[in-house]
């Protein structure tokens, strides 16, 4: 926040067509006029705003100085606040606010959509049977770009736009406010997964309104677990659950007896296979990036966990010199480890002394590190989670034998051991690869949302054939006979004839191409 007498600067970046860019400052100009600012206009471009309490500020739509460098058709939204000490914190806060929260224009929105020609592809191909006319969705979603594109593709197979709730993971996303922005744009209604059990429960009331029955495509097991105890009155407006990650799945297994039937994306082979490879590579990337000074060729790594993601991980580090030792509880996956010529350790703490690594990577979705692991460290080094949530690493522990903690910024916090041994957690704890950025790039992600969306539509189908609880071998049907995998094949495989999909499209000339996928009933129908 400001301080009296200082001046604080928000500018927000995106793309947009001239006029867009136009109606875009005048809506923002009304947005602060409603909070009560006098603006003044000081050109086409620009306003002088007078605060109540005297604290003054410029809106102004700019261009990059230096237009080669940035996006093509970028434009900046800026802000110029100075604070003369008698505006209150609420109303700067959101002035500031309105000025971080920019929707994305069309022009970026038909960016968005051509990254994911596959969920585009599923809604223009259900489109006519409105497979989700009916449901009330709740989506708990990163706050990444795709979520906007798979919020449009439910609503295109018939889900009313006030009749979908995002619950948001709070993680340090790149794009949240504008995100926020986007969903409010689309009159969507959004929690903070802190509010699930407010969330699920207005979710419920909503759709029993509009006559609807409720739906959820969860992420990290909030939904179920919150209709299973707090929430429990209204369990009956929900008829099942997508799942799309393992953090999830960890997350019922306190309830043996699920009255719902959950579609376990999170299980299915097509994620664990596919998408591993992914998020090791994004973060990587981004742990690279925190550390740009850090020389890591020859230096020695540890990964904590060898599953379908940490096996991903362990190959790249290995790829980039690194001397990778590997720490799993599961002897199946510690032998594999060991044989595919990693350093391997049964006992985390000795491992972790002798290794001496410089860089820790936990990829377990549990706890992998506590108190006497971090006592076993043996010289300055970096802990990244790619697991969910901030749980990877026991930071309380780690808090309570640090002799001081340091904010590092965006980079995350410096632990200071006695020993004169500092830890620094990336990204807070959090995983890694969501850290500031857009995890993997939005044609990566099309084939899970996509896999997610036709999960939903298939448990909106009345004879879904799902029993209660988890339905791994049926999931892997309906995944595998929808010809999802066939598309993306066709897209990225070795004849792939498809135009550039992404940044290399031109938006355009894109228009959502129908797939030709069976509809929801014909896999129902077809499943063992
Ligand atoms: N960051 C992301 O984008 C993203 C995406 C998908 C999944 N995830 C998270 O990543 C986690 C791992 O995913 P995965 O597909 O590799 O799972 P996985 O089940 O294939 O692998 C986990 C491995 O950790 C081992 N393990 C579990 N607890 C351990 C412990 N305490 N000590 C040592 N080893 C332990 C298991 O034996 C297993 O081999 C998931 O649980 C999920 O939370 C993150």
């Amino acid at each position: 926040m400001t301080t009296p007498g200082c001046c604080l600067l928000v500018t927000t970046e995106f793309q947009a067509s001239p006029d867009e860019a136009a109606l875009l400052l005048q809506s923002h100009a009304r947005r602060l006029a409603d909070l009560g600012a006098n603006l003044q206009p000081t050109g086409t471009h620009s306003y002088h705003l007078t605060l109540a309490g005297g604290g003054s500020a410029t809106l102004a739509m700019t261009g990059p100085a230096d237009a080669r460098s940035r996006p093509a058709a970028t434009r900046n939204l800026v802000l110029l606040v100075e604070d003369r000490g008698g505006t209150t914190p609420e109303l700067l806060a959101s002035v500031i606010r309105t000025a971080e929260e920019v929707g994305f224009t069309g022009t970026e929105s038909a960016a968005l959509h051509a990254q994911l020609p596959l969920t585009l592809g599923l809604a223009a191909d259900y489109r006519a049977a409105r497979p989700l006319a009916g449901i009330a969705l709740i989506i708990t979603g990163h706050f990444v770009t795709d979520l906007i594109p798979m919020v449009d593709a439910a609503i295109d197979l018939g889900v009313p736009a006030d009749a979908i709730t995002v619950l948001r993971k709070e993680y340090a996303y790149r794009m949240r406010r504008r995100i926020d922005a986007s969903l409010a744009d689309r009159g969507v209604a959004v929690f903070p997964v802190g509010k699930t059990i407010e969330g699920v429960r207005d979710h419920a009331r909503r759709a029993a309104a509009k006559g609807l029955r409720c739906l959820a495509v969860d992420d990290g097991g909030y939904v179920l677990p919150a209709l299973l105890t707090d929430a429990a009155e209204v369990l009956a407006a929900y008829i099942g659950v997508v799942e799309q990650t393992m953090s999830g799945i960890f997350k019922l297994e306190p309830f043996p007896e699920l009255p719902l039937p959950v579609l376990t994306v999170a299980q299915s082979r097509l994620k664990g296979t596919i998408e591993s490879n992914w998020i090791a590579d994004a973060a990587i990337f981004n742990i690279m990036d925190l550390l740009p000074d850090e020389k890591v060729e020859g230096q020695p790594a540890l990964v904590i966990g060898y599953g379908n993601i940490g096996a991903a991980i362990a190959a790249i580090l290995r790829d980039r010199g690194m001397r990778v030792a590997v720490h799993d509880r599961d002897l199946v996956r510690l032998i594999a480890a060991h044989e595919t010529g990693f350093t391997t350790g049964q006992h985390l703490p000795a491992l972790l002394a002798d290794h001496a690594p410089l860089l820790v990577i936990g990829t377990t979705g549990r706890t992998s590190m506590t108190a006497p692991h971090f006592l076993a460290l043996r010289r300055d080094c970096f802990l990244a989670s790619v697991s969910s949530r901030d749980t990877e690493f026991d930071l309380p522990r780690l808090a309570a034998a640090a002799v001081s903690v340091v904010d590092l910024g965006n980079i995350g916090y410096r632990y200071e051991l006695p020993d004169q041994v500092d830890v620094t957690v990336l990204a807070d704890g959090y995983p890694v690869n969501f850290h500031q950025a857009d995890s993997v790039t939005k044609s990566h992600s099309d084939l899970i949302c996509a896999a997610l969306m036709l999960g939903a539509c298939v448990l909106a189908h009345p004879r879904h054939g799902f029993a209660d609880g988890h339905n791994v071998t049926r999931t892997d049907h309906v995944l595998e006979a929808s010809g999802l995998l066939a598309h993306y094949y066709d897209l990225y495989g070795p004849h792939s004839t498809s135009p550039a999909i992404g940044r290399s499209l031109n938006p355009a000339r894109y228009r959502p191409r129908p797939l030709g996928l069976p509809l929801p009933e014909i896999l129902v129908e077809a499943s063992p």
